[in-house]
């Protein structure tokens, strides 16, 4: 098993050379070098994340670890080619995409995602789960991102392969993501034992802003502080980085985070029709139950005169219910 185990670290660290061998310096990698450019990923990001390409054919890879004498069910079972249905052999895992190592916690590479060039469906695809790599236990670029993580005691959490590569570049060097999946009590325990707060910093989207809204309870169980930076409606931070640079990112998104009740209350807000007054009055008793969820006592009254003044109603009425839906949840 351990012997297995080094083998396909090998065939890894094997493949991650060749592909970003390909992508630099052959005639394979040249669409894929373009299309990096394009979304601003210079040579020294390329070098950084080591990134690569799978060119367009069923036996770049399972050539190359032929030649080299790796044992192919191995191969397999690492999740770098794949068995064909007839058992006559095997063909490559990866084509035609732009690659992306995934390192463990200790840097070596363990799994790799594969993106489409522009449009293309799956966008992305990932190995699978294998003895090497576990998606629901692994954060994107966590190897390098630890020590910075250590010192500023914070971790920020993105959504996308892309808004790490982009935030590293803008200087937030302690950033990291999940890989395609919601996070989880496994993420939020790594995050522990490195940092005291997340700042989640994901897509400005509906379906970005709902996971914030999910990773929440699961990183406060984690007694981690949670702060969300938000995007503008409709960018992730790599695409506001490309637009606006790296220092308004740093100042206006990393710099101008709220607070997890915010975040609930700004969410909470959006998702009731405010020119209605039955709408209003629902997004004010939701809101009063969230600010009801805080322990300290100077919180719920800054939120609720915050609250009153937006909608004309007494603190007094406002606090009264707070206070009884705090007792409750008790
Ligand atoms: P770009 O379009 O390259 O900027 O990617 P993105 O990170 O902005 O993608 P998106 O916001 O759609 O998704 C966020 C993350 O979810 C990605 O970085 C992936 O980790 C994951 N993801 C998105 N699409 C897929 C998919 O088709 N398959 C898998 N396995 N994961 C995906
Ligand atoms: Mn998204
Ligand atoms: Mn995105
Ligand atoms: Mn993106
Ligand atoms: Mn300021």
């Amino acid at each position: 098993k351990q012997r297995e185990r080094e083998l396909m670290l090998e065939a890894h660290e094997l493949t991650a050379k060749l592909y970003n061998y390909l992508l630099l310096n052959t005639e394979f990698g040249r669409a894929a070098k373009q299309y990096l450019a394009s979304r601003g990923i210079t040579d020294k990001l390329i070098e950084q994340f080591r990134i690569g390409f799978a060119p367009d054919r069923w036996d770049t890879l399972v050539t190359f670890l032929t030649r080299r004498e790796c044992d192919m069910a191995l191969m397999e079972k690492g999740g770098l080619v794949s068995a064909k249905n007839d058992g006559s052999g095997y063909v490559d895992r990866f084509r035609d995409r732009i690659m992306f190592p995934l390192w463990d916690r200790d840097g070596k590479v363990v799994a790799f995602a594969g993106r489409v060039l522009g449009e293309g469906q799956p966008k992305y695809l990932n190995s699978p789960e294998t003895p090497l790599f576990n998606k629901s236990g692994s954060l994107y670029h966590f190897h390098a991102a630890k020590s910075n993580m250590r010192k500023s005691g914070q971790a920020v959490l993105c959504e996308g392969y892309m808004d790490v590569i982009q935030a590293w570049s803008a200087g937030v060097e302690e950033a990291v993501a999940t890989m395609g999946t919601a996070l989880t009590e496994q993420h939020a325990a790594i995050l522990r034992r490195n940092a005291s707060e997340v700042l989640i910093c994901y897509d400005g989207d509906r379906a970005g802003q709902a996971a914030a809204l999910k990773a929440m309870p699961i990183l406060e169980k984690a007694r981690l502080g949670t702060r969300v930076a938000v995007l503008p409606k409709g960018q992730d931070p790599d695409d506001f980085i490309r637009q606006n640079g790296p220092e308004r990112f740093r100042q206006e998104i990393i710099g101008h985070p709220v607070s997890a009740v915010k975040f609930k209350l700004i969410y909470s807000r959006n998702s009731h029709t405010m020119v209605e007054e039955e709408g209003r009055m629902r997004y004010v008793k939701d809101a009063v139950r969230l600010i009801a969820e805080l322990d300290s006592p100077i919180e719920r009254e800054f939120y609720l005169k915050e609250l009153s003044a937006e909608f004309g109603m007494s603190l007094e009425t406002l606090k009264q219910d707070c206070h009884r839906m705090h007792m409750q949840m008790q």
